[in-house]
């Protein structure tokens, strides 16, 4: 029987080169979604999945993400004398969501060895791995992205990962997986391959990132051997899994958005803004406005 997942790692430590100039002083994981920061959309994933302890695994200038999920007494206290419940709410949601962990990676050498960080947090618990440039919206009272890992590993007993169909264009931003189907949502991966070029596919199946994994990934990744640019790929490490039948794909419902891509990012913004009911209204004529302008 496969034991219930709890905890959750985020790791936050990349630079955000795709967002210069902003990203020289403010960190990607800190870029709005609306009025939200992208880590805070990962974060409220998480928890509405049934995870209570979060490890953020950060880097250099980051202090403001500990910041921002930390108590704010004067502002609170102001916003309380001047009756501003509403306000008051959101700027003690954070503080009440989670118990939050913060840990810097030393160096920055990618994703595999940020997760090495995590051993002492999880112990020998399972746990989900939140990717914050993956922003996976699922409609109120809809299982959020993490839960239905959760729930498939809590099911097959294997480390799952999340599974995305995508066009070739895209092939060669993700892992890509030659897998079996297993029923409706779920396959066995027997490949997994980081960023093929698209004549190397196995087929159109993405890995997004989004995963639940064992305690034991900690001495996979220590014995995988370096990708030929320097660096371990936690895929790599993930195909150790697969070769022993290990490895689970969920193709989980609802919509994906990659943060730290520019058009994705501001599509986001805008469908999120379009569900916002104190701006759907107004934003959406505003929208309709502007489309019969561009068509001229
Ligand atoms: C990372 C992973 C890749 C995965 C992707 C999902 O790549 O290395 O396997 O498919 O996230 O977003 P990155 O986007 O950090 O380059």
């Amino acid at each position: 029987m496969s034991r219930k997942v709890k905890k959750a790692v985020i790791p936050a430590a990349g630079f955000g080169t795709r967002f210069l100039p902003i990203t020289k002083s403010v960190c990607k994981e800190m870029l709005p979604i609306v009025d939200k920061p992208t880590l805070q959309y990962i974060v409220e994933e998480a928890v509405a999945a049934g995870i209570e302890d979060i490890l953020v695994i950060t880097g250099r200038n980051k202090k403001i993400l500990e910041d921002f999920f930390d108590y704010t007494p004067e502002l609170d206290d102001l916003l309380e004398k001047e009756g501003k419940e509403e306000f008051l709410a959101i700027s003690r949601r954070m503080e009440k969501m989670a118990n939050l962990y913060f840990v810097r990676q030393k160096h920055p050498c990618g994703f595999a060895d940020a997760i090495l960080y995590a051993k002492p947090f999880t112990g020998d618990d399972p746990f989900a791995i939140l990717l914050g440039d993956d922003i996976i919206y699922t409609p109120e009272g809809k299982r959020p992205g993490i839960g239905q890992l959760v729930d498939c590993y809590e099911a097959t007993g294997k480390p799952t990962v999340a599974v995305m169909e995508v066009s070739d264009a895209d092939i060669p931003k993700y892992a890509n997986i030659r897998a079996t189907q297993l029923g409706e949502r779920r396959c066995a991966i027997e490949r997994i391959v980081e960023k093929p070029a698209v004549k190397d596919k196995f087929s159109n199946d993405a890995v997004i990132g989004r995963y639940v994994v064992e305690s034991d990934i900690y001495d996979i990744i220590r014995r995988t051997p370096p990708s030929p640019k320097g660096e371990v790929y936690f895929t790599d490490a993930l195909q150790a899994l697969a070769r022993e039948g290990r490895l689970v794909g969920c193709k989980f419902e609802g919509k994906r958005y990659d943060a730290g891509n520019k058009l994705e990012y501001l599509q986001a913004n805008v469908e999120f803004a379009l569900r916002d009911p104190a701006l759907a209204d107004s934003f959406r004529a505003y929208l309709l406005e502007l489309a019969a302008a561009l068509r001229g």
